[in-house]
């Protein structure tokens, strides 16, 4: 077996944050998740630390250790998309409440720990919310960025535009001051943006194959997903709805599943009208710095047969 590949996964769940985890969860021959992370985004703290650990019991993966990070973004209120997780977050199935214990330790002094305590360039990290415990880690510990692999987060958008502004994608959006720390910092940035997301939609066939794998988790995922998806549905009449964590983990298993180009990304962090937009200098019409490979195309149906396969190992 090669080596895995170590991952700390730094999340807001959210059903597609779940579908994310569950990849990882399914993956343990490519993937050790050294930790998760969990962060203000979709609803507030206290729900996304319940619901990280609603994930690791439901794949019986209550091993995986659950810190609490940052209760809001650096310089900004919260905000959050109940109208589209519902008001828990995982709104879908029923679940039990979590008994695994979440962890006294902060999110961003494990993220930190962990990072020193390995050599340069072991852990990748997985983000899939707003970007606040990784800033506030960079701005604690300069000294871990080296040892970051890559970071692939699921954020931004560029010829898409955004999903809860015109210009900004919500992860984006809700701490922007925290991206432009991260795009700024030097760490090997994979983004997955809406773009790539927007291509990947929950359609009835594809649900299908999920509930057909008959396993807790599966049918909790499908759940989930039938209740996610009915935002999309009901507001852009689209075929389900567009799932945006999975690729980040799907990235790390099949890279081949994506195609973009290395390019200079930067936030727009002062502008109300365009705030948390990612500028994305596709074209290469400046000289700034190329400091994230930004992802454009993706195979979708190669996405959904590698979801299905590793949900059905969980
Ligand atoms: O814009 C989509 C992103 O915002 C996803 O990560 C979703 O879970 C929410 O966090
Ligand atoms: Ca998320």
């Amino acid at each position: 077996m090669a080596e895995q590949r170590k991952i700390i996964i730094d999340t807001d769940p959210g059903q597609d944050d779940a579908a994310a985890i569950m990849l990882a969860f399914g993956s343990h021959e490519e993937l050790e998740v050294l930790g998760i992370t969990t962060v203000a985004g979709n609803v507030p703290l206290s729900l996304t630390s319940r619901n990280a650990r609603i994930i690791c019991e439901l794949c019986e993966r209550t091993d995986v250790k659950v810190f609490a990070g940052a209760d809001r973004p650096i310089a900004r209120a919260l905000v959050t998309a109940e109208h589209v997780h519902g008001k828990t977050g995982l709104d879908g199935p029923t679940l039990p409440e979590p008994t695994m214990p979440l962890q006294t330790q902060h999110a961003v002094d494990f993220i930190i720990e962990t990072l020193r305590r390995e050599p340069d360039g072991a852990v990748t990290l997985c983000t899939l919310g707003p970007l606040t415990n990784i800033a506030l880690a960079f701005q604690k510990a300069p000294d871990i960025i080296p040892r970051i692999r890559e970071l692939v987060m699921m954020g931004g958008g560029f010829f898409e535009g955004g999903n809860i502004t015109p210009a900004a994608e919500f992860n984006i959006y809700v701490d922007p001051e925290a991206a432009d720390i991260v795009v700024r910092s030097g760490v090997p940035v994979v983004m997955m943006p809406l773009d790539v997301t927007h291509q990947l939609l929950t359609r009835k066939d594809r649900v299908k194959r999920m509930a057909d794998i008959g396993t807790a988790p599966a049918r909790a995922m499908v759940e989930m997903l039938e209740f996610f998806e009915r935002f999309d549905i009901e507001k852009y009449g689209s075929d389900g709805g567009p799932l945006h964590d999975p690729t980040t983990v799907a990235y790390l298993l099949k890279p081949e599943l994506f195609k973009g180009r290395n390019c200079n990304v930067e936030i727009e962090v002062k502008s109300e009208l365009t705030v948390g937009m990612t500028v994305v200098d596709w074209w290469h019409v400046t000289d700034r710095k190329r400091n994230a490979t930004v992802m454009r195309h993706v195979d979708a149906d190669g996405f959904f047969d590698l979801l299905v396969e590793r949900f059905a190992r969980i």
